[in-house]
């Protein structure tokens, strides 16, 4: 099994691609609305938090483990590689290397929170690929509102957010809930570019299951189940319907 984890719903962005990607395989989406946001959390919380969810995953009888969130990938993965050396990470991050790929010298915007942006592992990225002509901006509580689904609230936040931004052609969707708003911020900047990480991260998984030789019974259906932290049964229903839909 292939254990697959973010602070909410925004993973599915990211689950999506990884069952069109590995076959056969049995993936086991661990949603952790209750502590949504990570982003705004110390790195120490954060740890302890995905830490939990790791132990967990790893009971469960998952062999791999799906970091589906940068904020997570970027404060935690290079310690749990550390703690864990058993357990296969596999770690999105911002897609700002596609930039640098596909449309370098295009004005970019790179949204993420303020937990990715601060990091080691994102400046890192940033400063090797930097096009100078990017903008950084920490989107502080927009997961939340993601989280949420409050249209009105989210709409207000990027108006309110990005409206200075306008012109900018590429947009590197740094926090795997961003894909879920993209009509709501193409209502803000334009016809943008988006980029984001979950195609590169399912290529990597499907990598690095072959290398290490792991595989799955032909036979078997590629299937997912889904774990939330929260009461609230509404995120089942959610869960469900942004499994079955394709980002706007
Ligand atoms: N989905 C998250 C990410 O990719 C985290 C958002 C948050 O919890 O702040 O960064």
């Amino acid at each position: 099994m292939i254990g697959v984890l973010d602070s909410g719903l925004g993973g599915v962005t990211v689950l999506r691609e990884l069952v069109k990607t590995v076959k056969n395989a049995n993936f086991l989406y661990y949603c952790d609305s209750v502590n949504n946001p990570y982003g705004d959390k110390s790195s120490d919380e954060v740890y302890s938090i995905v830490k939990n969810i790791v132990d967990f995953l790893l009971d469960k009888g998952c062999v791999t483990i799906v970091i589906a969130c940068n904020t997570a990938s970027a404060i935690c993965v290079k310690r749990l590689r550390e703690e864990y050396p058993d357990t296969l990470f596999i770690a999105i991050e911002p897609a700002y290397k596609m930039v640098h790929d596909y449309n370098p010298s295009g004005k970019t915007l790179v949204m993420a929170t303020k937990g990715t942006i601060e990091s080691e592992k994102f400046l890192a990225l940033y400063h090797k690929y930097d096009n100078n002509n990017t903008i950084l901006f920490p989107c502080s509580g927009l997961a939340e509102l993601v989280e949420e689904g409050n249209e009105v609230e989210i709409n207000r936040y990027l108006e309110n957010n990005l409206s200075e931004y306008k012109g900018v052609d590429n947009v590197v969707l740094g926090c795997t809930h961003y894909p879920l708003i993209k009509k709501n911020i193409r209502r803000v900047l334009g016809d943008v570019k988006f980029f984001d990480g979950s195609v590169g991260v399912s290529k990597e998984l499907a990598r690095q299951l072959e290398l290490k030789s792991i595989t799955f019974d032909k036979n078997n259906r590629t299937s997912f189940d889904f774990i939330n932290t929260s009461s609230d049964s509404n995120k089942n229903i959610r869960f469900m319907e942004l499994m079955n839909s394709s980002d706007n």
